[in-house]
C-alpha cells in the first residue's frame, strides 16, 4: 500500500487564471479516464456546527460554473442545519486512481427556488419520491416506517404524474474562497496549487509544500 505516483506535474505556468476553468478541465479528465474515477462529481462535503464541531459526507456536484459548486440535498439535514449556523464549507474531490485531489474552501448559500425546482423536474420518479419519503438524518424507528411512507407517496403521485418539489429540499450553492489542485508525484513530491481569492483582485496562485 505504498504507492508512487508517477503523473506528469502540475506547472504555474499550465494553470488558467481562473480556477473554475482548471476544475472544469481536470472535471473532464475525470469522467473521460477510462475505468478511473467511478463517480468524479462525488464529493465530501466537510461542514461544522457553530460551536466549530466538523462534519463530512459524500454528496454529489450537480453543475459548476463562475459562481460555484452546487449539490442537492434536504435543508432539515444534519449539514443544513449546520450551514445555517456557520456557512463555511470544504468540498474533497478524491479522484484517487488520478492520484489527484481537489479541495474547495468557500461558504454555501442556497440557491434560487426556481434553480431547485428546475433541477428537482430532471430527477428519476423514484428520486423525487424519495426526497419526500425521506426526513434527512432524522433517527427513523425501522427500516419499515421508511418503506411505508415510500408507498403512500408512491400511491398519491403515481408514475409519470407531476411530483412537487419538496419545500424542505434545495441545492446549496459553493462560492469558492480557494481551490486547491493536488497531483502526486514521485517521492512524495507531490505538486499542490493553490488559487486563493484576493478581495476585488481576482485569483491569486500559490505552491504549496506537499
Ligand atoms: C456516492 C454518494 C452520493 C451521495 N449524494 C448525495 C446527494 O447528492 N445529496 C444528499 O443529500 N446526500 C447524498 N448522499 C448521502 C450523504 O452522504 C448523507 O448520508 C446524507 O446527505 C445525510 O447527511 P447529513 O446527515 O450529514 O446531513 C450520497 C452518498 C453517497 C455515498
Amino acid at each position: 500500500m505504498r504507492e508512487q505516483y508517477v503523473t506528469d506535474g502540475l506547472a504555474e505556468a499550465a494553470l488558467p487564471g481562473d480556477p473554475l476553468e482548471q476544475f472544469a478541465l481536470w472535471f473532464k479528465e475525470a469522467a473521460r479516464a477510462t475505468g478511473a474515477v467511478h463517480e468524479p462529481n462525488a464529493m465530501v462535503v466537510s461542514t461544522a456546527d457553530a460551536e466549530g464541531r466538523p462534519s463530512s459526507r459524500t454528496v454529489l456536484l450537480k453543475g459548476f460554473d463562475e459562481r460555484g459548486f452546487v449539490f442537492f440535498t434536504n435543508y432539515e439535514s444534519r449539514k443544513a442545519r449546520e450551514l445555517s449556523a456557520n456557512p463555511y464549507v470544504s468540498l474533497l474531490f478524491p479522484w484517487h486512481p488520478m492520484a489527484r485531489q481537489v479541495i474547495v474552501s468557500g461558504t454555501a448559500a442556497r440557491v434560487a427556488r426556481e434553480e431547485t425546482v428546475a433541477y428537482f423536474r430532471t430527477r428519476p420518479h423514484g428520486s423525487q419520491l424519495g426526497a419526500w419519503a425521506s426526513a434527512q438524518s432524522s433517527v427513523l424507528t425501522s427500516r419499515r416506517e421508511l418503506d411505508r411512507a415510500y408507498a403512500d407517496l408512491a400511491a398519491r403521485y403515481p408514475e409519470g404524474e407531476q411530483v412537487p418539489a419538496p419545500p424542505n429540499w434545495g441545492g446549496f450553492r459553493v462560492t469558492p474562497t480557494a481551490v486547491e489542485f493536488w497531483q502526486g508525484r514521485s517521492d512524495r513530491l507531490h505538486d499542490r496549487l493553490r488559487y486563493v481569492r484576493e478581495a476585488g483582485q481576482g485569483w491569486h496562485l500559490e505552491r504549496l509544500s506537499p
